[in-house]
């Protein structure tokens, strides 16, 4: 039996690659919950290279939560506007004063789940980046990085609730915030979808579909 991946491995890989991103804190900052929810929603379903812009300038404009809960709906619809997907962004205005009026964000994948917005994956993303909880952020390219490490042949959508088990089996009780991102820049990019760049992967060893050569084949997906 081999051996399994080692957070530890994938975390002196981290330290050495990191992506600089405006919503990252740098190593030795603490966290700030309200840009990682942003982020995070923003990221949803935009890319890193269309969300930067739209990051820096609602912050300009909605510096903290009080201030985005503050604000009429229209201005934070207004600043939204481009990103798409607009329900994100009533979410987010009910989100903001609904934690303006907690004073605060709530600092687990519970109390996360209940707010507006906020499913699994985002949940797992705050209470890890924001928090450190040692929380999975379960997302499509972490799917991916888990479904190769496993070889795991059952094909998406049925094989979420598996991918999920995995992916929480892997998470550190030490810096489990560097942990989430260092896998999601991972899968963004040496694991990508296509020609991953296995030989630069500290989980190359441990890798069952490497191993086996059918990387670019996880994760696998039922016929259309
Ligand atoms: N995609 C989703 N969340 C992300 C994050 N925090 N950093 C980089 N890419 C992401």
């Amino acid at each position: 039996q081999d051996a399994r991946p080692d957070a530890a491995d994938l975390l002196v890989w981290y330290d050495r690659h990191r992506r600089v991103l405006p919503w990252r804190a740098l190593p030795g900052e603490v966290p700030d919950p309200y840009r990682v929810w942003l982020s995070e929603i923003m990221l949803q379903q935009t890319t890193v290279t269309a969300v930067k812009p739209y990051f820096a300038r609602f912050l300009e404009r909605f510096p903290d939560v009080a201030a985005l809960a503050a604000a009429p709906e229209e201005a934070v619809m207004s600043a939204w506007a481009g990103l798409g997907y607009y329900s994100r962004a009533r979410n987010l205005h009910a989100c903001a004063r609904s934690v303006a009026a907690a004073g605060g964000f709530p600092d687990t994948v519970e109390g996360l789940r209940k707010l507006p917005g906020i499913g699994a994956y985002t949940a797992g993303a705050i209470a890890a980046i924001a928090f450190d909880r040692p929380a999975a952020a379960v997302d499509g390219n972490v799917e991916r990085v888990v479904s190769r490490l496993f070889a795991v042949d059952q094909p998406l959508p049925a094989a979420r609730p598996a991918l999920r088990v995995l992916a929480e089996s892997l998470v550190p009780q030490k810096r489990p915030g560097d942990f989430a991102q260092a896998v999601m820049d991972l899968g963004a990019t040496l694991c990508t979808s296509k020609r991953p760049a296995c030989a630069l992967c500290p989980w190359m060893a441990p890798c069952q579909a490497r191993k086996e050569g059918t990387q670019e084949t996880y994760p696998r997906k039922l016929k259309k």
